[in-house]
């Protein structure tokens, strides 16, 4: 165990106490509307924590053979009254006999779901073997590994599902995250829809959005309503998938229990969620090191030991720019407002000026909303746009200075890599307790890991 002060950069801290209160609200979700919550492993796959998760949910969603064995090898309850083993995963139904509509209690083995778009061979086998639910992106697919999935199947061991295209998208814009865009490879489209599920087939599956709230997952289940109806007669249970930013203070919560109702209740079906940022939303930060300041034209350009390219790469992919803590403000529309190169549409009549450059100093600095120092935060990398982001700060930080990203632990270590041979963040849990050595480093990353990959 450490103290904060003995903590490496770059490092992911995450914090135990809040990930307890986002798992708190998912747990009232599951027992309010009487629904089963999986954690998307792609999200956050920091396997330390899977037995505090346990404690909490169902079981976990993969997006392949890795984060499926990953989970049947750590997502594990330790109060489970069945030891756990590959051979005895998912005999879910033996002697666990549930009332039928009870939700099952969380001292059970939990549930290992896949979604792959598509599957090997060699893959599915093993699949069949650890997994207790599988989901098939196509006809084709499904028809490709039943023999291998049937026997399971009819034994009781696994069940099965397609993924549909709702072809609703309520993410314009987005199309990088909107599986309902033009051209989406992500589920079967309703004319491409037997008449009847497929012998086995027992689930229905779609996941359309990213950091949402309700409103567009009604949207979207009505529109599966309309074109899917008769499929939701036939089936046993539907899968919502992720993107419910259900742990985000303004979620209606309320509502989606409601609304999780009125779907079990009108069509007689198991409800699941699968969400991967909820779980871990705002439950950890990225510390960095400053370790040069460059003057450019514009502002200082800090250069940090933590890379958007390498250690936050959704900075650049989504793109996004990350709170950063003590920031007085942040982000490129923000910095141009105020140096008046942005003019900001007036929300209310009596605020026709905009905020910036109303009142100069005689040296010609801008004052008043201005005070504070603009710094551009970037990386050692070679990639010229390696730059997280523009922030205002109260001053601007020193070579040595410690600056704390926020929401780090999502989509983060997941999707880090070693691109210019920079190391990894150090992996930290904050374990919820009061005293200063409450930090656990979970995971060091050095040279071998970088070699490692490479040959
Ligand atoms: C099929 C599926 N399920 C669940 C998720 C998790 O989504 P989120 O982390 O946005 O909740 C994703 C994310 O891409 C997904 O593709």
């Amino acid at each position: 165990m450490m103290r904060y002060e003995e903590l490496n950069t770059p490092s992911y801290i995450v914090q135990e106490r809040k990930l307890k209160e986002n798992l708190e609200i998912l747990r009232r979700v599951r027992e309010e509307a009487g629904c089963k919550i999986l954690l998307a492993q792609k999200a956050f796959s920091m396997y330390r924590v899977y037995s505090l998760i346990a404690e909490y949910l169902d079981g976990t969603t993969a997006s392949g053979i890795f984060e499926a064995k990953l989970a049947a090898e750590e997502f594990v309850r330790e109060k489970a009254p069945v030891a756990f083993s590959v051979e005895n995963a998912f005999r879910r139904n033996e002697n666990e006999a549930e009332e039928e509509g009870s939700l099952p209690d969380l001292r059970k083995t939990p549930e290992n779901h896949v979604f792959e778009p598509a599957y090997k061979n060699t893959e599915m086998r093993e699949l069949c073997e650890i997994c207790s639910h599988l989901y098939f992106n196509s006809l084709a697919q499904l028809e490709a590994h039943r023999s291998l999935w049937e026997p399971r199947q009819k034994a009781g061991d696994l069940e099965v599902a397609l993924r549909i295209n709702p072809e609703y998208s309520t993410q314009e814009g987005h199309a990088i995250y909107d599986p309902c865009a033009p051209g989406s490879r992500l589920g079967i489209r309703r004319s491409q829809m037997p008449e009847k599920l497929p012998e086995g087939v027992t689930g229905l599956h779609f996941h359309t959005l990213c950091e949402q709230g309700l409103e567009p997952l009604i949207e979207t289940f009505r529109s599966v309503e309309l074109r899917f109806a008769s499929y939701l007669q036939e089936a046993r249970f539907i899968n919502l998938g992720g993107g419910h930013h259900i742990t985000r203070p303004d979620y209606d919560v309320d509502g989606l229990i409601s609304f999780v109702k009125e779907i079990k209740e009108k069509w007689q079906l198991e409800v699941y969620l699968e969400p991967g940022e909820a779980i871990a939303l705002n439950a950890g930060t990225l510390i960095t090191k400053v370790l040069d300041v460059i003057d450019t034209e514009d502002m200082p350009t800090l250069i940090l030991d933590a890379s958007a390219a390498c250690h936050m790469p959704d900075v650049l992919e989504m793109p996004y720019t990350p709170p950063l803590f003590l920031a007085m403000k942040s982000g490129q529309e923000a910095y141009e407002e105020e140096q008046g190169q942005r003019v900001r549409k007036p929300e209310t009549a009596d605020e026709m000026v905009p905020a910036v450059c109303t009142a100069k100093t005689e040296a010609g600095k801008p004052t008043g909303a201005s005070k504070g120092a603009w710094v551009r935060l970037a990386s050692r990398t070679c990639l010229a746009g390696d730059v997280i982001g523009l922030y205002k700060l109260p001053a601007v930080p020193k070579v040595g200075d410690i600056l704390t990203f926020g929401d780090m632990a999502i989509y983060s270590m997941v999707k880090n890599n070693t691109f210019n041979g920079m190391a990894l963040p150090d992996i930290v849990l904050e374990h919820d307790r009061e005293a200063d050595d409450r930090f656990e480093l979970v995971k060091r990353f050095g040279y071998q890991d970088f070699k490692e990959r490479l040959s």
